[in-house]
């Protein structure tokens, strides 16, 4: 005899609810990023992978996508906020549309190493800034270094003069746009993964980035020239939705807090020295010349690009910009 339809359902649906208590998923945490793995990020995501396999196997699993193979720049936060990835590591120069505060971090010649950097992250106003965007569910969990930015292009940049009218690529900042504006050169705002090509066809002349992106994005074969000004900062935020991460079991996200604390520090032990290394390979290739400038010629940069602070003041705050630049001495 037929068993009537709703005994067979009723049966299904018991079933298919056991199945779920009794063998639970572990939670997947998709951690997307733009740059290779040899770098500070890359080895960041993956200590926080290794550690969450060490230490929550069956409860987290970890899937690390660099290299934009999952988003590029443009689309990892939108995907974020949809839950389509659950944790990025995203550059402070690209928040401007989600918080004004941290356009601090690209004010050119604010911080004068990455030591006076770190100082500021880990004081009070450089923690409150972590959650400076929780109303808009996004969640600062820690700061990581990439490192000092330098300038490129395919001709020697020596004085502020020599950067008129060149076109650089820029990240997403309004702060970054202002400062080439300041040498009278054009910026171009341009997602991470087409620089080189925009280099190469000439879209654009130069750029400024860190040495460890410079060197695994290969911008070396297609800018003849850095100059070591090491006028600003490109560090990142890692950041999760402040749902997903409330939402978790309390046990499991007080050891990913805890594997957080870990990874960053990993991170960051190991981002001076990646830039350093990769500095060497740009010598080492003999594609580029890397051009030391005198103090009196950095100071001239500084002379051009410094007013640029003067126009977000207002936005970023007067006082957030006096404990960052205090930070430059060291306690
Ligand atoms: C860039 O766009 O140059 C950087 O923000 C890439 C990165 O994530 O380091």
């Amino acid at each position: 005899m037929l068993k009537p339809m709703w005994i067979t359902l009723a049966c299904t649906l018991a079933f298919s609810a056991l199945g779920t208590a009794t063998a639970a998923e572990p939670i997947v945490i998709k951690f997307s990023h733009v740059v290779a793995e040899q770098t500070p990020k890359g080895q960041g995501a993956l200590m926080f992978k290794k550690l969450v396999d060490e230490r929550l196997a069956g409860k987290v699993k970890v899937e690390v996508y660099p290299n934009s193979t999952l988003y590029g720049d443009d689309k990892e936060l939108e995907a974020l906020l949809l839950g389509e990835v659950q944790i990025i590591a995203r550059s402070l120069a690209k928040f401007d549309q989600y918080t004004k505060s941290v356009q601090l971090f690209d004010l050119p010649f604010l911080f004068n190493d990455i030591a006076a950097v770190d100082r500021f992250q880990r004081s009070p106003e450089g923690q409150k800034l972590l959650k400076s965007m929780e109303s808009k569910n996004i969640t600062g969990l820690a700061y990581w270094h990439n490192g000092m930015k330098q300038l490129s292009a395919n001709k020697p940049l020596r004085t502020p003069e020599d950067a008129r009218g060149l076109a650089f690529r820029i990240q997403t900042s309004a702060v970054l746009q202002e400062q080439f504006q300041a040498v009278g050169a054009k910026a171009q705002p341009m997602i991470f993964s087409v620089v080189y090509q925009a280099l190469r066809t000439g879209l654009v002349n130069g750029t400024e980035n860190t040495y460890s992106n410079f060197y695994n994005q290969k911008l070396n074969e297609v800018q003849k020239y850095v100059t070591e000004s090491n006028h600003g900062i490109l560090d990142y935020m890692l950041i999760t939705t402040s749902d997903f991460w409330n939402g978790l079991p309390p046990d499991i996200r007080s050891e990913l807090d805890k594997i957080v604390v870990e990874s960053t520090a990993h991170a960051n032990q190991e981002a001076e020295r990646f830039n350093q290394q990769d500095k060497q390979h740009v010598l080492d290739a003999k594609t580029t010349e890397i051009i030391t400038l005198t103090p009196e010629q950095r100071n001239a940069w500084r002379e051009k690009m410094k007013p640029v602070w003067a126009k977000f003041e207002q936005e970023i705050g007067p006082d957030l910009i006096k404990a960052a630049e205090a930070s430059n001495k060291a306690q």
